[in-house]
């Protein structure tokens, strides 16, 4: 899709979405949209964000707003950073280097995943811009290992490690669907992917046509011997090599931390003496994040760990945090809660399901817009001008906070 059409078609992020939902299968829609269990967690990020009002502040000269902000010695265009999503390659063909290439026209870092199907090496050479690299950890952890180093010498600038995991989510929805990765096409999903024939001929087929193969993880090392184990990453019932490790504790970061020499992030960590124990392991960063609402329905949202985690090692560390951003005025209440970024993942991956690049770069185009709005009406001209002052959580507020904790 042209991006004038897309901008007619797309005026927000769930625009987006339901771009995304007609082209994609109903079984792969879903593994983008929705969360683990009874899809509690994915309702309390929103209900979060929702309950949190901007504070504005008027008659203040807004004319020139810069959302622009540095990290690492780099100059970003925007606080944002795309979040690793494993699907984008299955969403789109190629679909990890038209993500990269978005958020290289947008100026922002871009984080690339584990169960990635595009070789590391070629998303980070025909992506360009800033590009970091998300790892999961199975059972062999030196297998584990040999693809951080892949990631190293490809020039991958920081590791994004997930420590959320130790065991398979449990994804029911995905189960009834059917879905398995990599995909197959059997009596129960034959018919979900003739019902869409964009994705079937300009993603599957391309594969096959372009590649003769269909998408797969192939960045996880699988040592030889070890490929019978391996053959399909399907959530809980999964057995053997592809099983994610139970056993990792603080002592593994401390080894990774010797072993990645550049920036280190670990990903999804909620509670502020997780986040100070990671700061004393020597990591650069965290995110704060329940991981799109995909791994445990009763987790603590971002949004509620935050000022905590940013009263405990704000300042130390760089602090990134997500799941549920769909709107700029998230981005600056997420800003006023105590983080240095934000990451988004679904919106990107919307943007992308509906029209590759062209579509997350309309998500990020859309993002921006929005947050230079916001902070206009906010009565703020820099990023690094938004304090907790900007904000009021429901606690605070005597009629609506009240009423909001009393209406659920
Ligand atoms: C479909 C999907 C796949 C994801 N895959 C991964 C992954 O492979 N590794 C990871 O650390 N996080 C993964 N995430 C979590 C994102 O990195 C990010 O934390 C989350 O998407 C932010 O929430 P949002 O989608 O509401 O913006 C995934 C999220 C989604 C929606």
């Amino acid at each position: 899709m042209r991006m004038g059409k897309l901008k007619k078609r797309a005026l927000n992020i769930a625009d987006l979405r339901e771009l995304a939902r007609k082209r994609l299968t109903k079984a792969l829609f879903d593994f983008c949209d929705k969360g683990s269990e009874d899809q509690v967690n994915l309702r309390a990020n929103r209900t979060a964000l929702d309950n949190i009002k901007l504070m504005p502040r008027m008659l203040r000269d807004v004319s020139k707003r810069d959302p622009g902000i540095s990290l690492f010695g780099k100059d970003h265009a925007l606080p944002l950073i795309i979040g690793p999503t494993g699907p984008a390659g299955f969403v789109w063909y190629r679909g990890e280097t038209e993500l990269a290439r978005a958020a290289a026209r947008a100026n922002i870092p871009f984080t690339v995943a584990s169960t990635s199907n595009t070789p590391l090496e070629d998303i980070y050479r025909n992506g360009g811009g800033t590009q970091w690299y998300q790892l999961y950890v199975w059972q062999d952890i030196e297998a584990s290992l040999v693809t951080a180093k892949r990631a190293l010498d490809a020039g991958y600038e920081a590791l994004v490690l997930t420590v959320d995991s130790p065991v398979y989510n449990n994804r029911e929805i995905d189960i009834r669907n059917g879905l398995k990765f990599p995909p197959t096409i059997n009596a129960r999903t034959a018919l979900d992917v003739i019902r869409h024939p964009r994705w079937l001929f300009g993603t599957l087929a391309r594969y096959y046509i372009a590649e003769g193969r269909l998408p797969a993880f192939s960045n996880i090392h699988i040592p030889d011997e070890q490929k019978s184990n391996a053959k399909t990453y399907v959530s809980a019932s999964t057995k053997g090599f592809l099983n994610r490790n139970e056993t990792l504790d603080w002592d593994f970061v401390k080894r990774l931390r010797d072993f990645w020499p550049k920036k280190l992030f670990i990903k999804c960590v909620l509670h502020p003496e997780d986040a100070a124990t990671a700061v004393k392991c020597g990591v650069d960063g965290i995110f704060v994040s329940n991981h799109a609402g995909n791994v445990n329905d009763s987790a603590i949202t971002a949004w509620d760990a935050l000022p905590a985690i940013s009263d405990t090692i704000g300042g130390k560390a760089i602090i990134i945090a997500d799941t549920g951003v769909r709107r700029g005025s998230d981005v600056l209440k997420g800003l006023a809660l105590g983080a240095d970024f934000i990451a988004v993942g679904r919106a990107t991956l919307y943007g992308l399901a509906a029209a590759g690049e062209a579509g997350a770069t309309r998500a990020l185009e859309i993002l921006e817009s929005e947050i230079r709005r916001t902070m206009a009406i906010m009565g703020v001209t820099h990023i690094s001008d938004i304090t907790r002052d900007h904000i009021r959580l429901p606690a605070d507020l005597p009629v609506s906070g009240h009423a909001s904790l009393t209406s659920q």
